[in-house]
């Protein structure tokens, strides 16, 4: 689309006129890199970010979203896109999520109403891989733990049996979703020396391929032989709760588990009990169960990391999650169907 400062002074005003019409309003959710909306105003839109640089509540984002008849919305995973709040923006036929999972939106609603909904997959695959990995080093090796043990003035020497951790070359990797993210990470383990085993409703050949991961039919059967368990499922009924009572009495007691995906894949008070009876070792969570809160319990136990969603949280994935964003309301606006429409 041209952009109408240049255009408007060489080609006149009745060019004008037409890049004015195909001119649209976005509404940003929350502030977020500018890459995204550098492109939107290139493209020669207007844009709107929301001036609170934290989540809307939802009365805030209803109130935002029927100021004016916006083209598109921008929205974060903490917003809650329901038909209500698509009937809030009628004009909205976007709702561009600013993230790879999706379900903070209803795609049913959004079907009914034509309304695209659109993610940012693939640019942040590496930092989520990445953040896991530091979490599975982190988890095996103590190191958050060592690190409070030495703040707190505990450390008076070197012991043979201080804060033993587990090696991990050698033990095995059981990945529970084995899309993008979950065959990067199989493939750092790989060559860390650890054995990869998944399980997923599909398989993936790729991934045996490139690490000589072990397909299993069944969560429970890589549950029971992994040393370390990591999650990259989406949130779907059909993952809610997959990590119950009852799997995670099937784990090793001395397995760690790692949650990078979604936090209801894991039923957070079951996981506390686990943890408080040694059922597992230790767990390390990115995401949690009714974020940002967390479980009774789960913050008090030594032999649990958590992170704030923040597995995504690097420069370079922000950003590119920001472009993508913007390529997706560029198209849509264009009437082109964007590269990550779910609807
Ligand atoms: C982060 O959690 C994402 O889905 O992008
Ligand atoms: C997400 O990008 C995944 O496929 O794991």
């Amino acid at each position: 689309m041209p952009d109408s400062e240049y255009i408007i002074p060489q080609l006149g005003s009745l060019f004008a006129i037409v890049t004015l019409s195909t001119m649209a309003h976005i509404y940003v959710t929350r502030k977020i890199p500018e890459e995204g909306i550098v492109l939107l105003k290139e493209a020669g839109h207007t844009v709107s970010v929301s001036k609170k640089d934290e989540v809307l509540t939802r009365e805030e984002l209803l109130s935002a979203l029927k100021k004016e008849p916006y083209d598109a919305v921008l929205c974060t995973l903490n917003n809650t896109i329901d038909s209500e709040v698509m009937d809030a923006v009628p004009t909205a036929k976007i709702f561009a999520n600013y993230a790879v999972g999706y379900d903070n939106i209803d795609l049913d609603a959004a079907r009914e109403r034509g309304v695209t909904v659109t993610n940012t997959p693939g640019v942040l695959t590496d930092a989520v891989a990445e953040h896991t990995v530091a979490l599975m080093f982190a988890l095996a090796r103590r190191v958050p733990e060592s690190d409070r043990f030495v703040r707190a003035g505990k450390y008076t020497g070197w012991g043979p049996m201080l804060l033993l951790g587990t090696q991990l070359k050698g033990s095995t990797l059981g990945l529970l979703g084995a899309g993008r993210i979950g065959t990067r990470v199989a493939e750092i383990a790989s060559c860390l020396g650890m054995q990869v085993i998944y399980y997923d409703v599909k398989r993936n050949e790729i991934l045996e391929k490139n690490t000589n991961a072990v397909f299993h039919d069944t969560a429970e059967s890589v549950l029971q032989s992994a040393d370390v368990v990591s999650v990259h499922v989406p949130l779907l009924d059909s993952t809610r709760h997959l990590l119950n009572a009852e799997r995670l009495a099937l784990m090793k007691k001395t397995a760690l588990l790692i949650n990078t995906s979604r936090g209801p894949v894991v039923d957070e008070v079951a996981l506390v009990g686990a943890l408080q009876e040694g059922g597992i070792r230790g767990a390390a969570l990115d995401v949690f169960e009714h974020e940002p809160a967390l479980a009774p319990g789960l913050a008090e136990l030594e032999n649990v990391i958590l992170t704030p969603h923040t597995a995504s949280a690097t420069e370079e994935a922000r950003g590119a999650m920001s472009r993508i964003a913007a390529e997706n309301i560029i198209a849509h606006l264009n009437g082109e169907k964007p590269e990550n429409s779910i609807t």
